[in-house]
């Protein structure tokens, strides 16, 4: 018989009993992937190495004001020059799979909005070193192509609001997919585009920090049809590797059940963040209610003929980057509107939303104030499961930040984390029970790293990274989670 799962609460003395799982079994299935993900401008450093030319990440993070302390990617882990150092740590925890991305700028450094320019043999050699050092390593690499990092000469001419950008970022596609896609099993062409969307160009918080609702929908659609371009080249030129995306999606609960207003709010959000990415990803439509929703700031006349058939391309892999539920609710109009949703204090991201309130949760948070529902998970995943029948998942990223920090005895105890893992994993089971294909799972993230808006403030990672020596050490949940792997179940 199967070992139960012993029952696990995640901050006793809250009282908070997070882990629902209805699942008997701490089994993964057979072949399961266990494995970590990074992205290129939050590790490598190396800005202005091997022919590389600025990102928008660049010009946003050395810009005054707009990332906590001033913090910048300039070295950030220093990956580029310890890439073996980093695959060699992997190998050491029994990890699997890894999910990288590929900095764009390194690839094509003089692209322009009309020409995707020579391409810089030094950029594609670093990521096949890296490629070939994980092979060796027995790591299955997953290639993510756009983590947000976009040259900064495309998004002087219009970034992403502007169709070249997706034009250009088909062709740099194929030139990735035909370098590493004899070595490499799945090609990501996207990672969140809600976030590069939303979050620059209409909240501001993130590279390019622009704070325009039209724009940022704008964004949206040309985000989608890169994605169908890039998957079209990746077939194309890497026939056989798998062809996936990897989406935010919301888990998102009305306040009140009952409320209409609330479950109206419910569906505008879902319809912004879900399933205007869904739509045309898998059934070649926009949502007629988003179209709707937004009609007010954009007429959507940047969508042309042919351009939803080509995003919907065909998928052999959904990725699902989940962290943390999100309650929503039609806000009245008087007193302080709540905007607890997670994504800081810039210009709102939610494009004609002007009567949706985000609605603080009680109950345990993690260090960058998420709060924590591992059911989101599995929904999630049965949701995919269910909208695109035939079409493997993995989560291609979950995990948590904490104010981690080595004790004298040299370790990292983040018992947090571990708990936080245990009941996302857990959550995990539960979705592959329910009839969800998740083929594999990557913690975010390996290493400490640079957060984005928030600099080195916010630890991701299994392995904490001293930023003055550069000096890696396993936390505790790394061991924690090398022990998953190698018994394809969830520790007892
Ligand atoms: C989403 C992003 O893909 C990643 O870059 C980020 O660091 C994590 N989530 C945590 O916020």
């Amino acid at each position: 018989g199967r070992p139960a799962r012993p029952p696990r609460v995640l901050h006793p003395d809250e009282g908070v009993p997070v882990s629902q799982s209805r699942s008997e079994t701490t089994r993964f299935p057979d072949g399961f992937l266990w494995g970590s993900a990074t992205a290129s401008y939050q590790i490598e450093g190396a800005v202005d190495e091997d022919g590389r030319t600025p990102s928008v990440w660049d010009t946003f993070s050395h810009t005054p004001g707009k990332t906590l302390d001033g913090d910048t990617g300039d070295v950030a882990d220093d990956h580029y020059h310890r890439f073996r150092e980093d695959v060699a740590l992997m190998k050491e925890l029994g990890l699997q799979t890894y999910r990288f991305s590929v900095a764009w700028p390194r690839i094509t450094p003089q692209v322009t909005a009309d020409a995707l320019g020579p391409v810089e043999q030094r950029g594609l050699d670093f990521y096949s070193a890296l490629v070939d050092e994980l092979v060796a390593a027995g790591i299955t690499p997953a290639v993510t192509l756009y983590h947000w990092d976009l040259p900064q000469a495309l998004e002087d001419e219009g970034g992403w609001t502007d169709r070249r950008t997706a034009e250009r970022f088909g062709e740099y596609a194929a030139v990735v997919a035909g370098a590493l896609g004899d070595r490499v099993r799945t090609f990501i062409t996207l990672n969140e585009p809600w976030c590069a969307a939303y979050l620059g160009y209409a909240a501001g918080v993130h590279a390019p920090g622009r704070t325009e609702p039209a724009a940022a929908l704008a964004a949206v659609h040309h985000l989608n049809l890169g994605h169908g371009l890039a998957a079209r080249a990746v077939r194309e030129h890497a026939p056989g590797a798998e062809v996936a995306v990897t989406l935010n999606l919301g888990w998102f609960r009305p306040d009140d059940e009952s409320s209409e207003g609330d479950r109206d709010a419910v569906r505008r959000v879902d319809g912004l963040q879900n399933r205007v990415f869904l739509g045309p990803m898998l059934r070649g439509e926009y949502p007629a209610d988003v179209l709707e929703d937004t009609a007010a700031v954009t007429d959507w006349s940047f969508v042309r003929d042919g351009d939803v058939e080509t995003i919907r391309q065909p998928l052999d892999a959904l990725g699902l980057n989940y962290y943390s539920p999100t309650v929503v609710r039609r806000w009245s109009g008087e007193g302080a509107k709540e905007t607890a949703d997670g994504h800081g204090d810039g210009a709102s991201p939610w494009v004609a939303c002007d009567d949706v309130e985000f609605v603080e949760l009680p109950g345990p948070r993690t260090e960058m104030g998420w709060s924590i529902d591992p059911r989101g998970m599995s929904e999630l995943l049965l949701r995919l499961a269910a909208e695109a029948p035939g079409v493997d998942l993995y989560v291609t990223e979950n995990g948590m930040a904490a104010p981690d920090v080595v004790g004298d005895d040299g370790v990292v105890h983040d018992d947090d984390r571990i708990a936080y893992l245990h009941d996302h994993l857990a959550a995990v089971l539960d979705a592959v029970e329910g009839g969800a294909p998740v083929k594999g799972y990557f913690v975010w993230s390996l290493l400490d790293n640079f957060e984005w808006a928030y600099g080195y403030s916010k630890r991701f990672g299994v392995v904490h990274v001293d930023y003055a020596t550069q000096v890696r050490t396993p936390k505790d949940s790394a061991r924690w989670y090398s022990r998953a792997a190698a018994e394809n179940a969830l520790p007892a």
